[in-house]
């Protein structure tokens, strides 16, 4: 019997579940299950994107004969030709005769190597940026090679503003009923298989996901449908900003991996007891025996933490074969930017340490804590120091680490185009109107400012003046962190009404935005009339009688829209009401601010506007 999911409107999901498969791609284990996704669209032309794995071809032919509801399918878009998602081309074929292929060059390449049906003229080959139009909906196909084959692309749905992401995005693990990430506890229960599927699957492909990204940044997206796992239809960007992290291969936490593969429990002792005195000192540990782990955990966990430790015996004059495996496997994963520490055991010939980093020289900016700790059999008590000086030795290099998300530094030598820090977005600077945002506990408020400048290029620096009396103020002066949304010249002037005439304190500025967008930092930001985000971490706060000055430094900064920045002057000409002239006859005084009117021959002095709380130096005689 058909199990279908509807999506949005006229949007279905018409994928299916696998939990018995046991080996995902035949080499990771999927303890959780899988899903496999497939969409229908049931617009005047019906358009179907991508198929399923063949375990599961039975109920999605099921699903789709459902989800038809007796119209006939026109498209079927191939976004990807791995076979969990085409195993199913050749049943569409003989079922729906009529069916037309939307595809890419390389994909008609791959569909002739694993099927043998002829007729070119079934095939629609699009390029970057063909649109096809179904009756209400325009489909852009956007490829995104090695995202995770070559032949990959994405489709975006300008009309309903939805990314269908190929593998992009996805995740390990059975849906169990949900579809969509805000149905489950993503960040408890998901996101550890999320990272796990993204190293495993395009983690060694860092520059081609970036290179998406980048040509996703462009987009307004409302929804991301992905091959596996979750729709994202809010918090979008909780998935984004963890791409844009893993494609940089920066560590996502500052805290020790610690890897071993013991024979007879002595590697292991040490291992334990390296543990043991990194976590005296509060660092951050996780351990694994890697002959009983799967390599995917371990290489995800890789990915994770800032600082790893591979321990491991000598076996037949080598590494030992797990642990092999597993340095073996972040090599081919492209592991980057981490330190590196080594235990070796060898009760004769001890070579798996220098085995260990000569494999890992090879991988970019790996540091290593030098003299490596050397067992032969178990470890003994004249060792204990080693350990300690190894303890010290990683310890003194978190001293100086920031983790990525925190820092601009590891984006101020990238020279390509950068999802973290897009320098562009530094061009829509002007004298202009910005909101500014801040996070405090689960607070989140946000200000109306004009004082946005660009500092410094390297680092990348701004400042921006906040009045003493805003509360955003205060939570940047208590959390240190804070984004500035470009206002463009279509803001309307309900989000001045909005961020500039209340006071956080007693509103909650963001209740009526239901597109709940945060940056990397976890601070909201606006995504409708604004051109650009920056986020900036504040490295000195100074103090200016009426206002504090904040000097920051980029964490983040992207690109939204090419409409133009707001400029005060602009504001006043076309936003901001014009003042409204006092009833004839009467006296009065106007609100340069907004507007209002207050009637009377004299102002008193500390008369607050009613509307947006500015005082009476801001009034005019009207
Ligand atoms: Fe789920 Fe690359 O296939």
């Amino acid at each position: 019997m058909h199990c279908i999911k509807k999506i949005r409107g006229d949007l279905t999901w018409i994928g299916a579940n696998d939990r018995r498969l046991a080996m995902f791609e035949g080499v990771y284990s999927v303890p959780t299950g899988v899903s496999y996704n497939s969409y229908l669209l049931t617009d005047e032309k019906t358009v179907l994107f991508d198929t399923v794995d063949k375990a599961v071809r039975e109920r999605f032919l099921e699903n789709l004969d459902e989800a038809l509801n007796g119209k006939p399918l026109d498209y079927l878009v191939v976004q990807h030709m791995e076979p969990d998602h085409s195993a199913a081309i050749q049943d569409l074929i003989t079922l729906y005769p009529e069916l037309k292929i939307v595809c890419n060059e390389k994909t008609l390449q791959f569909i002739k190597q694993f099927y043998d049906f002829d007729t070119e003229a079934r095939f629609n080959i699009v390029k970057e940026n063909d649109t096809l139009n179904t009756g209400t909906h325009s489909l852009h196909f956007i490829m995104a090679p090695m995202v995770h084959w070559p032949e990959v692309m994405v489709t975006y749905d300008s009309t309903d503003k939805i990314l269908f992401s190929a593998d992009a995005f996805g995740c390990f693990g059975a849906l169990n009923g949900a579809i969509f990430a805000d149905e489950v506890d993503f960040a408890k229960d998901y996101m550890d298989e999320a990272r796990r599927y993204y190293t495993n699957i395009v983690g060694k492909y860092g520059s081609q996901v970036e290179a998406l990204l980048g040509k996703a940044s462009n987009l307004t997206i409302e929804m991301i449908c992905p091959l596996h796992g979750f729709v994202w239809r809010k918090n979008i960007n909780d998935i984004v900003s963890k791409y844009a992290l893993w494609s940089s291969y920066e560590p996502e936490e500052k805290g020790v991996m610690i890897a071993y593969a013991s024979v007879y429990g002595h590697t292991e002792n040490a291992a334990e007891i390296l543990a043991s005195r990194l976590r005296d000192r509060g660092i951050k540990t996780q351990m694994f025996d890697v002959s009983v782990t799967p390599a995917s955990e371990v290489v995800s966990a890789a990915f994770r933490w800032s600082h790893l430790v591979f321990a491991s015996t000598t076996y037949n004059a080598g590494i030992f074969v797990t642990m092999e495996a597993v340095i073996s496997d972040l090599c081919a994963h492209n592991i980057q930017n981490r330190t590196v520490a080594i235990i070796e055991n060898g009760s004769w010939a001890a070579t798996s340490g220098n085995l260990i980093r000569s494999a890992l020289e090879k991988c970019k900016n790996i540091h290593f804590i030098e003299n490596k700790l050397s067992l032969k059999s178990g470890l003994k008590k004249d060792q204990l120091s080693k350990i300690d000086v190894m303890t010290e030795a990683l310890i003194a290099t978190f001293a100086t680490f920031v983790p990525a998300q925190e820092t601009s530094k590891s984006t101020q030598s990238n020279t390509a185009p950068s999802t973290k820090i897009d320098q562009s977005a530094m061009f829509k600077l002007s004298y202009g109107l910005f909101v500014l945002s801040a996070k405090e506990g689960e607070k989140d408020n946000g200000c109306i400012v004009n004082t946005v400048t660009q500092i410094t290029e390297s680092p990348l620096r701004i400042s921006v003046t906040v009045n003493k009396a805003n509360f955003t103020r205060e939570m940047i002066l208590n959390t240190g962190e804070f984004n500035v949304s470009i206002l463009t010249e279509n803001t309307p002037f309900r989000i001045f009404e909005n961020f500039g005439f209340h006071s956080g304190r007693d509103t909650d500025k963001f209740a009526s935005f239901t597109n709940e967008m945060r940056a990397a930092n976890g601070i909201r930001y606006l995504s409708e009339h604004t051109n650009a985000i920056i986020c900036a971490k504040v490295t000195e706060s100074l103090d200016y009688e009426t206002h504090t000055l904040f000097i920051a430094d980029v964490t983040q900064a992207f690109v939204i829209t090419s409409e133009p920045s707001l400029t005060y002057q602009y504001y006043f000409d076309h936003i901001k009401p014009k003042p409204q002239v006092p009833k004839e006859g009467k006296k009065g005084f106007v609100c340069k601010i907004c507007g209002y009117v207050f009637e009377g021959e004299n102002l008193p002095d500390d008369f607050i506007c009613p509307l947006c709380k500015h005082g009476a130096k801001d009034f005019e005689r009207g």
